[in-house]
């Protein structure tokens, strides 16, 4: 294994307000273009003791840029692609006509290498969303390419500063430079690429500094292929005030702990409440016995902002979602099987791949590990009967049920779910979620009005698991 870069090994930093990301040209015209090249770049990651590290990147930068706009804003993107490869933009989380969504073969051809393609959709929704390709995803975002996508409400809450964390998790070799083992059996069938490195907005953090009495909106993205994070901080009582870009009302985390499986994002009221000076952690608990230090708050010595929380409220403006209407909706099931230790499934190719069932022996010569409703879907799948077919405009009630050893976080295109119950106990907030981590045997309730049409994917974003069966389509029409 390789050991992982600690803080010893390298020049803490500072991270300030948007210290590594660059801003889109905000107000110079709602519908301006802007420009996404995506190519290869230097970036140091790990500090200046080690060398830089080759990624994939958008402008030059990892994360890419962060792209700001103004909910009901129009929002055009033209991606050069500079690769060697394929590529494509996937917006996730943005409830967007099906042919800007950027799923190669299935809305879109992939955009060969020196071609461009121009995404062009209004932002419905206010919350925090991002980008990231939608071809060899388990490779191309594993190498960088990712960004963050901020809309802004119209009347956002009162806050001193907002602040955006890209988290990623990166398996770098000694040199600092990205382990080549992608694809490798072993990270498609148990828990996906886990990495060694995990970053702040590109770099490996050392501390935030923060004033004290200040309150602080803090948007977590959380862009690693695999790893799930419980942020746990100390000396602090965060409330979440939005989940996957959707308003959620403001609450205390469970347990004091934020979790954030790989594709989803929270919003989080942080009030720095202790005095000048003092020094704090947020850590990382998720996976046993391998806690971390993840940073460190660091309140300068100014006096405090003010002597207690503003009164002013957090509670973000609805977004304009269908509420589903349970006892009207359409019922369906699904299941998600296979991964090691699992009884791997019986599962038979769909689509293209043609004929009948193959055995799990079958499957993994071809790399398929996972399989949804017994179907396991290559990655390069042109063409494929959907999973499910669902009627324009109905209330749908999904039962998602993970008959899996592993986590999945399950995401699905361009709509919004609300999670009604979990494991047959309603679900704490009901939240508004387009990403819903699935625990070894949940069984999640999941509701939501189909009033997009198209041939959505819906998929796991582990990313190695999606690579390796655990992807379909639902076709709405
Ligand atoms: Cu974040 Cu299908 O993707
Ligand atoms: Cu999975």
């Amino acid at each position: 294994m390789i050991e992982r870069f600690t803080r010893r090994d390298f020049i803490a930093t500072g991270i300030a307000a948007g210290t590594a990301l660059v801003a889109g040209p905000a107000a110079a015209g709602e519908a301006a273009e802007f420009v996404l090249n995506a190519a290869p770049a230097r970036t140091n990651i790990v500090g200046g003791d080690y060398p830089d590290t080759m990624a994939w990147t958008y402008n030059g930068a990892v994360p890419g840029p962060l792209i700001r706009r103004k909910q009901g804003d129009r929002l055009r993107v033209r991606v050069r692609n500079r690769l060697a490869e394929p590529t494509t933009v996937h917006f996730h989380g943005v409830r967007m006509p099906n042919a800007m969504d950027g799923v190669p073969f299935v809305t879109q051809d992939p955009i060969a290498p020196k071609g461009s393609f121009l995404y062009d959709f209004t932002l419905p929704d206010a919350g925090t969303f991002w980008y990231h390709p939608h071809s060899n995803s388990s490779e191309q975002v594993a190498r960088g390419l990712a960004g963050p996508l901020v809309v802004e409400e119209r009347n956002p809450v009162a806050v001193d500063r907002d602040l955006v964390w890209v988290l990623d998790d990166w398996l770098l070799d000694k040199s600092a430079a990205i382990a080549d083992s992608f694809g490798n059996p072993h990270d498609l069938s148990h828990n996906g690429r886990l990495g060694n490195t995990v970053t702040i907005n590109g770099r490996l953090p050392g501390h935030v500094s923060v004033r004290s009495g200040e309150r602080i909106r803090l948007r977590l993205v959380n862009v690693a292929n695999a790893r799930v994070f419980a942020l746990h901080f100390d000396g602090h009582a965060p409330k979440i005030i939005a989940l996957d870009g959707q308003p959620v009302s403001p609450h205390a985390p469970a347990d004091g702990t934020v979790i954030l499986a790989p594709a989803q994002r929270a919003d989080l009221i942080l009030d720095m409440t202790q005095p000048p000076g003092s020094r704090f952690t947020i850590s990382d608990k998720y996976y046993r016995r391998q806690a971390y230090r993840l940073i460190d708050i660091a309140y300068g010595s100014e006096k405090p902002l003010r002597d207690a929380p503003p009164a002013t409220p957090i509670a973000l403006p609805a977004n304009p979602l269908p509420e589903p209407k349970l006892a009207e909706a359409a019922r369906h099931e699904v299941v998600l099987e296979g991964g090691a230790m699992g009884g791997m499934m019986g599962g038979r190719m769909g689509g293209m791949m043609g004929g009948g069932p193959m055995g799990m022996r079958a499957l993994a010569g071809r790399g398929l590990f996972w399989a949804i409703n017994g179907v396991a879907m290559p990655e390069d799948m042109r063409r494929i009967e959907p999973l499910l077919t669902l009627q324009h405009g109905r209330s749908q009630i999904i039962t998602l049920r993970n008959e899996t050893a592993w986590d999945h976080p399950m995401h699905l295109h361009g709509h919004s779910f609300r999670v009604f119950s979990r494991n047959g106990k309603p679900e704490m907030n009901k939240p508004w979620l387009d990403t819903v981590l699935l625990h070894p045997r949940d069984r999640v309730e999941i509701a939501f009005v189909a009033d997009n049409a198209g041939d959505w994917m819906f998929h796991c974003h582990i990313l190695e698991h999606q690579k390796s069966g655990m992807m379909a389509t639902i076709r709405v029409a």
